[in-house]
């Protein structure tokens, strides 16, 4: 019985000399070292033998056991260990390599021209106010003075939201005038002196000079006593601050069913220098906006006695605004997204 165990013991040890990994020396524990097996199998033979071979043969068998045993704890630590640095080195960050740079993002050219506009309209004691995108027909038109299908509407191809019948008729906004209505009934009868900038829809051929989607910054003063020479004041000292104490800017009379008298403002093309080109339509000027005193029935639409009260009201394209300053020769270049024109701002 001794021999067949050292016999036994001879074997396991060879085996566990070739072993490399921690999953066939699971294997090998459980081939010898299990409750079934060649040494479990010796054990049950010592029912046959006399009381006086039976201590020996069970110390011997309890050594080979020991011996087994930590030899495999011996292996498996080693085995653990190794795995454990081939891991390590496998895994290992090399922090002496340069990283990677985020890219930075920036703020749109259009976002950036809105702040300018309104830190200068800020400084000139206006508070900047939004109103809805989406409108009523009433607010976008009618309280305006658009008179029911008066060809004025014509001039501002509308989008129009689809809507159960028999609910008001609904629009995406054309312009921000409409944000006229609702900061008057709010302010009324107190003075009021807002900007309300935000994006408008129009369907219109897409061109170089147009888009479906622009934003607009609106403007409204309300109080007594305020003249078109204030409108001019404000919008002179607006262009000084935008382009620079050379910017050179216009009148022009103009058309609008909310203002009387009504003008648009120019300004000198910086793209060609007055010389004409085609942003400018070779005029040499740029429409930069529209503006006037607010007409009497648009003041009483909004709370305020006409006999009392005044106001001048102008609205205006933040990216013509950016397009005049930067010289760009394009609208389009605005929503693409396109990073190379992005990135330049
Ligand atoms: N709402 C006009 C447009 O979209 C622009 C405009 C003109 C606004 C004259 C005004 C104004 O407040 O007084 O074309």
């Amino acid at each position: 019985m001794i021999e067949q165990l050292e016999q036994v013991e001879k074997q396991a040890l060879a085996e566990l000399e070739a072993i490399t990994t921690v999953e066939s020396l699971r294997t090998w524990r459980s081939t010898y070292l299990a409750k079934v097996g060649p040494i479990a199998e010796i054990s049950r033979g010592m029912g046959k033998l006399s009381a006086e071979e039976r201590p020996r043969v069970g110390q011997r068998i309890n050594a080979v056991k020991q011996s087994l045993q930590g030899a495999y704890d011996a292996l498996e630590q080693k085995l653990i260990a190794e795995q454990r640095a081939r891991e390590l080195e496998h895994d290992r960050v090399d922090v002496t390599l340069p990283g990677r740079p985020a890219p930075a993002g920036r703020l749109h050219p259009t976002t950036q021209t809105l702040r300018e506009i309104e830190r200068i309209f800020s400084n000139l004691g206006f508070t900047v106010w939004e109103s809805p995108e989406v409108e009523t027909d009433e607010y976008n038109f009618g309280l305006l003075n658009f008179p029911p299908d008066h060809p004025a509407r014509d001039m501002q191809d509308t989008f129009f939201v689809k809507m159960p019948p028999g609910s008001p008729k609904v629009v995406m906004r054309t312009h921000t005038s409409p944000g006229q209505i609702h900061a008057m009934r709010k302010f009324a009868p107190e003075p009021v002196r807002v900007i309300l900038p935000g994006k408008c829809y129009r369907m219109e051929q897409v061109t170089a000079r147009s888009e479906m989607m622009f934003y607009q910054v609106e403007g409204l003063a309300v109080g007594e006593n305020i003249t078109m020479g204030d409108l001019k004041g404000t919008l002179q000292e607006f262009a000084t601050q935008m382009y620079g104490p050379e910017a050179t800017i216009r009148f022009r009379p103009s058309y609008f069913p909310f203002t009387e008298p009504s003008v648009e403002v120019d300004a000198r093309c910086f793209l060609c220098s007055g010389k004409g080109c085609r942003m400018c339509k070779y005029s040499g000027w740029l429409e930069i906006l529209g503006a006037g005193m607010v007409h009497p029935n648009v003041l009483r639409n909004g709370g305020y006695d006409p006999e009392r009260f005044s106001g001048f009201a102008f609205g205006m394209g933040p990216e013509r605004i950016a397009i005049l300053k930067y010289g760009i020769d394009d609208i389009r270049w605005f929503w693409s997204g396109d990073l190379r024109f992005l990135e330049q701002f």
